[in-house]
């Protein structure tokens, strides 16, 4: 039986241009320009990328379009991100979402 959920089309040339190079967990990890951050880890093996606040179980990323709010991450400091609804970018600095957060308000100029 295979057991591979998520299986990403090898598009990395090679080229560094069109490679991203971020920090998970302390880790440095690369992946091809233009994916999201879930497929990012997922394709650098990063299968556990929260805790559950209510049960402690560890959780992956399961609808990948913005649904389940299962893939919530860290991004350069800003907590519940949603990792299948955000791109990846050279240089983010990732980290794993641990029991309770709190929700930060991100000011975006526009009009209320
Ligand atoms: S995987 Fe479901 S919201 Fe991201």
């Amino acid at each position: 039986m295979n057991t591979v959920l998520f299986r990403t089309v090898p598009i990395n040339s090679g080229d560094a241009a069109q490679t991203v190079t971020f920090d998970f967990e302390g880790r440095q990890l690369h992946a091809p320009r233009g994916i999201t951050v879930a497929a990012a880890l997922m394709q650098n093996q990063v299968l556990h990328f929260r805790d559950s606040p209510v049960s402690g179980q560890p959780r992956a990323p399961y609808c990948q379009m913005g649904v389940c709010f299962e893939c919530l991450v860290q991004i350069n400091g800003v907590q519940n991100r949603q990792s299948c609804m955000t791109t990846i970018e050279d240089g983010m600095v990732i980290r794993m979402q641990r029991g309770q957060t709190t929700f930060t308000v991100i000011q975006t100029g526009e009009a209320q």
